[in-house]
């Protein structure tokens, strides 16, 4: 291998794929500045995943050591398209590579969709997860029920949280202001409606398997809607599971706990109703076609307080960056951003929001492969790049306070001490004011 010591990579978003990114560029001997838009790294690690799943969030082990490896340098509270714009870091980078995520929310594009109590499961979530741009979100939990639209495991996360006992919420890390709103919660129902049928649900089986398990809310199917559903032969294992499941819970009686989550299939939301509020949803039955839902004709109205659209994410275009509007992904070839040179792509914004964290892996390693590649090629020549220090320089003459790695390990160690006496893996820091307090130096 070539020597590839004074190249230098900038990675934009310090997600999972940026992270195994860093980590794999380092491997093959490039130095790599991480940037990201929060002063806290790991992306929907921190402000996606559930927080009554703090096991799954222990991947950022993997990710400290990675920040510990000499050539590795974090830059929190650098936002590109705001604070720095592509062209600059491409002028001073021999590579950029962009791990920005699909911070957006897909539309249902329905009448409606804009009244107060109609939200996005992005921001719902990014609300419960302390997301800094998110703590002011309001919500009014005081509605008998709630629709969650969409049949995939972000829909169950949303499902759960809102039914979760208050002291299942009081050992997590929860924003404190999302746990004081969902105790106060007079939610009875969670209904989650999936478009087509139990055998096309995108839930993978322990999600949807804890639904079952849950202490203060019971799962109900009806069991019309198993009649005649066939998985076949061929049917992947996590589908056939699923339909196990789906049936186990149709023929479950309720065991009178005090809330529910009922799962309903083939129907899909037509427009939200209300009057100054969201008060009901209309939908309209779906008839499977080749697989895709067909509307049938016949209609029902659901009385209920909120509705979340929980169907999918979607990246926003960032300055001059070839994006693809349709798919709400950076425009690429295999990580390589369309039309242009040393710029690269990775992760949820390279091949759409879909896949865990360790999809993630094998994802940037396709990237930062063609990113060897061009090395090798001599294909990352570029005289304008500047040293350690002149890249440190410029990244600090556009943000001041630039929060370096040690500046994280300062809030993570606060908010894990704030935590610890109340059983808590930590007390997350929710506004962007209160950081520069923990980060102040004494
Ligand atoms: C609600 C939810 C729950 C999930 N739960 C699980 C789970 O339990 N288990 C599992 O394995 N997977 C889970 N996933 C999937 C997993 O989170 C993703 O696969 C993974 O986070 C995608 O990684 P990423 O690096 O592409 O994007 P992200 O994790 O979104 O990271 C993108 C990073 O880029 C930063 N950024 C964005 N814009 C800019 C900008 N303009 N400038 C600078 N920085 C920017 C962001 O702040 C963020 O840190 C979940 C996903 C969601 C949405
Ligand atoms: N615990 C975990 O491991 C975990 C937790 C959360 C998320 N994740 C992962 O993160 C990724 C994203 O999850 P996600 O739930 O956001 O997305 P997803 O798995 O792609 O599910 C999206 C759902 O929305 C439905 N949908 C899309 N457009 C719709 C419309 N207009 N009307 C009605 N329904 C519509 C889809 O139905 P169709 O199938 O009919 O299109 C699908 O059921 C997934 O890979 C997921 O597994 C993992």
């Amino acid at each position: 291998m070539i020597s590839l010591m004074k190249l230098r990579v900038c990675i934009v978003g310090a997600g999972p794929s940026g992270f195994y990114a860093a980590g794999q560029l380092l491997a093959a001997g490039f130095e790599v500045d991480v940037l990201d838009a929060l002063v806290t790294p790991f992306g929907l690690v921190r402000a996606g995943v559930a927080p009554d799943h703090p096991k799954i969030k222990t991947v950022t082990r993997a990710f400290d050591k990675i920040a510990k490896q000499d050539g590795f340098r974090f830059f929190g509270g650098v936002m590109l398209g705001r604070d720095v714009q592509p062209a600059e870091l491409v002028e001073r980078y021999h590579a950029v590579l962009y791990a920005i995520g699909t911070s957006t929310d897909n539309r249902l594009g329905i009448p409606g969709e804009e009244l107060p109590g109609s939200v996005a499961a992005t921001e719902l979530v990014a609300w419960y997860n302390g997301h800094p741009d998110h703590h002011a979100n309001r919500y009014d939990l005081d509605v008998d029920r709630a629709v969650v639209i969409g049949n995939g495991n972000v829909a169950i996360d949303v499902a759960r949280m809102l039914v979760l006992a208050p002291e299942e919420l009081a050992v997590t890390d929860t924003a404190d202001h999302a746990i004081e709103a969902l105790n106060r919660s007079t939610l009875q129902e969670v209904q989650i409606l999936g478009r087509r049928g139990p055998a096309h649900a995108a839930f993978t089986n322990p999600e949807l398997l804890e639904l079952g398990e849950l202490s203060r809310a019971d799962v109900v199917v009806d069991p019309a809607d198993l009649d005649g559903v066939e998985v076949g032969e061929d049917a992947h294992p996590t589908t056939r599971r699923n339909v196990e499941l789906l049936t186990g819970y149709a023929q479950r009686a309720p065991a009178g706990k005090p809330r529910q989550i009922t799962l309903r299939f083939l129907w899909s939301p037509v427009a939200i109703l209300g009057d100054g509020r969201v008060e009901a949803l209309r939908v309209v039955r779906n008839a499977i076609v080749d697989g895709r839902p067909v509307p049938t004709g016949r209609f029902q109205e659901i009385p209920c307080g909120m509705v979340v659209r929980s169907i999918g994410y979607r990246g926003r275009p960032i300055g001059d960056i070839p994006f693809e509007q349709r798919r709400g992904i950076i425009a690429n070839d295999g990580g390589r951003v369309t039309g242009r040179a040393r710029e690269y792509v990775t992760g949820w914004v390279k091949r759409g929001p879909s896949g865990v964290i360790g999809t993630n892996k094998k994802d940037s390693q396709d990237t930062t492969g063609k990113v060897v590649e061009d090395a090798e090629a001599g294909r990352l020549a570029n005289p304008q790049a500047v040293d350690a220090a002149g890249a440190a320089a410029f990244l600090r003459s556009r943000v001041a306070d630039v929060v370096p790695w040690h500046g994280w390990e300062r809030i993570d160690a606060h908010e894990v001490a704030a935590g610890e006496p109340h059983g808590r893996p930590r007390v997350k820091i929710v506004r962007h004011e209160h950081f520069a307090g923990v980060l102040a130096p004494g």
